[in-house]
């Protein structure tokens, strides 16, 4: 066994136990217990043991370039308290919020379910967060000089006449501190949000943002691309409506997608019937489907980074043959810990 053999067993290991116990804990717990850990394990230096050993595939997209096509999905660090810690483990991107204008509490515990024999996650969180504020000031202190995304999004009670108020204002503060921005405009959790994705009012918000971004690149001197990130529940109609704003409008990119309000695959198991957004492996095909249909309307002219299912490298590349750029994961994630980045680098061509 030579060294790469051994310390991959080590570090296999290692996250399998730790996996175990914190999946004794309810699932918000075991999420907060387990960034936690991660901080810990990287203040003392010691975030080897569970990281595994990650080449470089490199990747353009939107003006910048990616060390690998593996990016952390939002929602996992919702308010850039783990950036450090996170972007150790291997990523090629981080994808932190989603953050909006003011902080707010999310919805009432408990909101988040582990389903482990489908490998999926049902969450209400509701955009729970410490706000863009909070957030830019995690970006300004931390080390990390990997890609950062910054998701946005709008406050509950903002009412959604207004919605493009609430992302202009976080666009103008993410700016100078984001790598790109992700407009999120599909988490099923917040009301009447994915109304937003509808054509007019897509076509308002992004129109407006992008006129936001042609004044911010005069006044800093610098492109951030943004990204729209869409639901998998659109219907055919609404996946062509979107790729022909996007195209008409220049959007930088698409993300494709965001959790399922269907229940395939988890209806008879337990929490298989808790509100709120699916993701995971039984969202796989459905977000297949909708990145594929998305590829097609776009035409190369806009690139797509696919999320949704990846539970697998195998997973991934369905994702990258279907026309995606770059790939991120959450649930995968919690199931499979960072070997999952390191499986879908290697088996990317
Ligand atoms: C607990 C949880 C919280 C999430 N929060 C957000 C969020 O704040 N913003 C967002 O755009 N997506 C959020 N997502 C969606 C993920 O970014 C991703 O699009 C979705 O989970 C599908 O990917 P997956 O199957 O790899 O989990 C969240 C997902 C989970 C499971």
């Amino acid at each position: 066994m030579d060294l790469n053999t051994r310390s991959n067993g080590n570090y296999r290991s290692m996250y399998k136990l730790i996996q175990k116990l914190l999946f004794l804990l309810n699932a918000e717990p075991a999420h907060n217990l387990g960034l936690f850990g991660l901080k810990i394990l990287a203040k003392l230096g010691l975030i080897r043991l569970i990281t595994p050993k990650i080449q470089d595939k490199p990747i353009d997209m939107m003006g910048i370039r990616f060390p690998n096509p593996v990016g952390l999905a939002a929602g996992m660090d919702k308010n850039g308290d783990y950036i450090d810690c996170l972007g150790a483990l291997g990523f090629g991107f981080l994808e932190l919020g989603t953050v909006t204008p003011r902080p707010q509490p999310g919805n009432p515990k408990p909101r988040l379910f582990r389903i482990k024999q489908a490998q999926a996650i049902i969450n209400r969180m509701g955009f729970n967060n410490k706000g863009i504020d909070h957030l830019v000031e995690q970006v300004k202190k931390s080390r990390y000089n990997g890609i950062i995304g910054i998701n946005i999004g709008k406050n509950f009670d903002t009412p959604i006449d207004n919605a493009v108020d609430d992302y202009l204002f976080c666009f103008r503060k993410a700016y100078q501190f984001a790598d790109y921005i992700a407009v999120n405009i599909s988490s099923p959790n917040t009301k009447n949000l994915r109304a937003l994705q509808a054509e007019d009012q897509l076509e308002k918000l992004v129109k407006s943002l992008k006129n936001e971004q042609k004044n911010l690149r005069t006044k800093f001197g610098r492109y951030v691309p943004f990204v729209v990130k869409i639901a998998p529940d659109v219907t055919d109609a609404e996946i062509k409506a979107i790729a022909r704003i996007a195209k008409n409008n220049a959007i930088d990119g698409i993300i494709a997608t965001n959790t399922t309000i269907l229940r395939h695959g988890v209806s008879e198991l337990k929490y298989g019937q808790e509100v709120g957004g699916l993701s995971g492996k039984p969202l796989k095909n459905l977000s297949e489907d909708v990145l594929k249909k998305l590829i097609l309307g776009l035409q190369g002219k806009v690139p797509v980074i696919g999320v949704g299912g990846i539970i697998s490298g195998h997973d991934a590349i369905d994702k990258f043959d279907a026309g995606a750029v770059l790939v991120q994961i959450y649930s995968g994630f919690v199931y499979r810990g960072p070997k999952l980045i390191q499986e879908i680098i290697m088996h990317r061509k």
